[in-house]
């Protein structure tokens, strides 16, 4: 490991890929059977996965990052999440997929205190801080800080109000437009 923390432990891991490019925080707890890996099989010039202080990442996750997948501090994921960014190239259909190339997807970000649900997947995609994805979520697109969001594909269904001091319901519609910098935009249809 480049960084292994002060009381962290990584419990019976069912594999560990390119520990030298991991960098785990204090009082970071894997459960049992997770598979971890950081190895730059698209040839991006830098691979990392880091998993910040106090994250709780529970038991049969797969985290698999080829470039960058951060984990920032106090995430909780339930058991059997998958997180990763990339995936099988599937281009040429006279090649078996398993044989294609690995391509690379968007960077993978967890927001701060945030909440995978049971049998969530993250693909490419940005969760921002204090969310909570519903279980059995697909997360394919970027999702907004104090959001809640559930579905295939994750969708924004409530959003903490600063104002009312509650958790507000929302119905959000996709532009399908990238934001200069990065990220996607999203327009409030309306509060309910
Ligand atoms: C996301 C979650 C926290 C939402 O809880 P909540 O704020 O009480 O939300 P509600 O029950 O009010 O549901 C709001 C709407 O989302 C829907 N919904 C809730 N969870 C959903 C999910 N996982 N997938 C799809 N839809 C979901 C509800 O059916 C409801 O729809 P409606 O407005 O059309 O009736 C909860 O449903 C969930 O998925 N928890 C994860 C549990 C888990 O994985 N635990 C593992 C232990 S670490």
């Amino acid at each position: 490991m480049n960084q292994f923390g002060w009381r962290s432990v990584i419990v019976k891991p069912l594999k560990i890929n390119g520990s030298k490019n991991m960098q785990i925080g204090d009082g970071v707890t894997v459960e049992y059977k997770t598979w971890l890996a950081a190895r730059p099989l698209t040839g991006m010039g830098t691979c990392h996965l880091v998993i910040e202080d106090g994250c709780t990442i529970g038991h049969f996750n797969h985290i698999y990052a080829t470039n960058s997948v951060v984990l920032h501090k106090n995430v909780l994921t339930a058991d059997k999440v998958y997180i990763s960014d990339n995936l099988h190239g599937y281009e040429n259909i006279e090649i078996p997929i398993k044989k294609q190339p690995i391509v690379q997807n968007g960077v993978v970000e967890i927001g701060e205190g945030t909440w995978l649900g049971e049998n969530v997947c993250v693909l490419g995609a940005k969760i921002g801080k204090q969310c909570v994805i519903g279980a059995n979520s697909v997360v394919t697109k970027d999702i907004p800080d104090y959001s809640i969001a559930v579905g295939v594909p994750a969708k924004v269904i409530k959003q903490y109000d600063f104002k009312t001091k509650k958790w507000e319901k929302r119905v959000y519609e996709k532009f399908n437009q990238e934001i200069p910098g990065g990220g996607k935009k999203y327009v409030l249809l309306y509060a309910a």
